[in-house]
């Protein structure tokens, strides 16, 4: 499987203070469904922002469809665009991601970005609204939305510009039990489309239904265990220990 992603012996602080990753080496796989599990503060969410070129580490190498991530190359226009068409971020918290007046711009946003066709905008913001059954949505505000509506849209406007590797932070939390359902089977259809999942979560039970493999980022901040969701999650004492269980 060729890797997607490669990173490198990565280390990450937030303003020169103490480590949030250490030492990190992973791969993922074209096509792959990746979980990362870790107790509160362990560092996922950092990782997260770090493939999607957000942040940068100060040790350490990321390597995305074959090129280090950096400032510097995210400046070359033609790679940003083709890295931001691609590669699609479901922020833990929506209120960070969704930032339009309405929700119609928010599922337009990327697409406009990157110099989409207006026809070509409507057409797919219109699938995918009907897709999620937001139709009645599109008008409002975001920021009035419940929390559970707002991880919807904001899931919901990562897929009009059809990326191909999705990095999604808790993708269930807020939802009710209809629409964890929805995100997971909706999860596991676009895996099985070819497209290349990298989740963070807390619930146990979706790292098992649709995660291939599962990596536990521990207390220090480093990878613990890697394995299939089977070896992993059956083991009690290392979950307790890990604060999973
Ligand atoms: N912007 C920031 N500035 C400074 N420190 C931060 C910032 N964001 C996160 N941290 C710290 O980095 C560490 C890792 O945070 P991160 O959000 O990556 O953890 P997480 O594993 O996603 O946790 P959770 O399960 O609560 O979502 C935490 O100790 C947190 O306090
Ligand atoms: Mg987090």
């Amino acid at each position: 499987m060729k890797p997607i992603v490669e990173i490198k012996d990565l280390s990450f602080s937030y303003n020169n203070g103490n480590s949030v990753l250490n030492g990190i080496n992973l791969q993922v796989g074209e096509g792959e469904s990746l979980a990362i599990l870790g107790m509160n503060g362990s560092g996922k969410s950092t990782l997260l922002k770090i493939i999607d070129g957000l942040i940068f580490p100060q040790k350490g190498e990321v390597i995305v469809f074959e090129k280090t991530i950096s400032e510097k190359c995210l400046e070359e226009k033609e790679f940003r665009f083709m890295f931001r068409k691609e590669v699609a971020l479901l922020f833990q918290n929506s209120e960070y991601q969704l930032l339009c007046e309405n929700v119609k711009e928010e599922l337009s946003f990327t697409l406009f970005q990157l110099g989409a066709k207006v026809s070509e905008i409507e057409k797919r913001v219109n699938e995918v609204a009907s897709f999620f059954e937001i139709d009645n949505l599109l008008d409002k505000s975001p920021h009035n939305l419940s929390e559970g509506e707002k991880k919807r849209i904001a899931f919901a406007s990562l897929l009009p510009q059809n990326p191909s590797l999705l990095l999604l932070d808790e993708p269930t939390s807020h939802l009710d039990p209809k629409n964890v359902k929805f995100i997971k089977n909706l999860i596991m259809k676009l895996n099985e489309s070819g497209k290349t999942i990298v989740f963070a979560t807390h619930e146990l039970e979706l790292a098992k239904e649709i995660a291939k493999r599962v990596i536990v980022i521990g207390k220090d901040h480093s990878i613990k265990r890697e394995g299939s969701p089977l070896q992993i999650l059956e083991d009690a004492h290392f979950l307790e220990e890990e604060n999973l269980i």
